[in-house]
């Protein structure tokens, strides 16, 4: 393919397999998980050098609580070191971060560490780091429509978008998910409807820039019609037509 690749503007991945990297090096899962930090601190630089505006990923979901209990305890206290290691350079990469999720579930020293590192990075504008964590998409949806209903506002598909996690950006273009399972996992049940989405069998950890480049590869080559037909799409963008 001699033209350059259409770029996502938002890419969504379920950063999955870091327990499976970390089993086959007889190492404890946990050790999978840091790795899965260092993946993604990649990941993010390669998302901004390549034009992608957004990116939203899954890091604990509403169901990982149900972990065994030294894994759950492990995964809050990475979060908490993350966060110190990282976020001075995200900001000094023009990183802004985001945390989506059910705060209220989480302890108060995690929860203050999200609200300094959003503020920390609220200047920047290069690439917009969604990390979604005690998130799941149907804790998202009931908890808009129950805020619209405490305000007395009416339900409606704008109101309800306007009232999720998301509502600072754009519905995903692009959603990634590694580690081979072919599932969304209560991730973005509302935003990803008319998403592309990939799965890579390569797991978490093991997802480079080169994997990167693969998965906007084949979104760059998928025809999006939002319910159109085929010809409606191409007679709007000749330029698109194959050939
Ligand atoms: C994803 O990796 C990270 C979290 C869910 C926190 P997993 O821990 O699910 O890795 P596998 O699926 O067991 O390999
Ligand atoms: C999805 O992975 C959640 C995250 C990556 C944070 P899981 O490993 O929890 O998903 P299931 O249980 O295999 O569906
Ligand atoms: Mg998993």
């Amino acid at each position: 393919m001699s033209e350059s690749p259409v770029v996502p503007h938002h890419i969504a991945i379920v950063m999955d397999g870091n327990g499976r990297w970390a089993k086959r090096r007889f190492l404890p899962r946990l050790a999978g998980h840091k790795q899965g930090v260092d993946s993604l601190r990649r990941c993010a630089r390669a998302c901004a050098q390549r034009g992608v505006a957004v990116l939203t990923v899954f890091a604990f979901s509403s169901e990982n609580w149900n972990r065994p209990a030294d894994e759950v305890f492990g995964l809050m206290e990475l979060l908490a070191m993350a966060l110190a290691r990282e976020v001075p350079e995200l900001k000094k990469d023009g990183v802004r971060l985001y945390f989506v999720g059910d705060r209220a579930g989480l302890s108060p020293k995690v929860q203050a560490g999200l609200a300094q590192a959003e503020a920390a990075t609220a200047g920047n504008d290069r690439l917009i780091l969604n990390v979604c964590f005690n998130y799941g998409g149907r804790w998202d949806i009931a908890q808009a429509a129950a805020s619209l209903a405490a305000r007395g506002e009416p339900i409606t598909e704008a109101s309800l978008q306007g009232a999720m996690g998301l509502a600072h950006v754009s519905d995903p273009d692009l959603v990634i998910r590694t580690g081979g399972e072919m599932r969304i996992s209560n991730f973005l049940l509302w935003q990803a409807a008319y998403s592309e989405f990939i799965f890579s069998d390569r797991l978490w950890p093991d997802f480079d820039e080169s994997a990167l480049d693969e998965a906007i590869a084949a979104y760059s080559g998928r025809e999006r019609r939002f319910g159109k037909t085929s010809e409606q799409i191409l007679s709007a963008h000749p330029q698109s037509m194959p050939g």
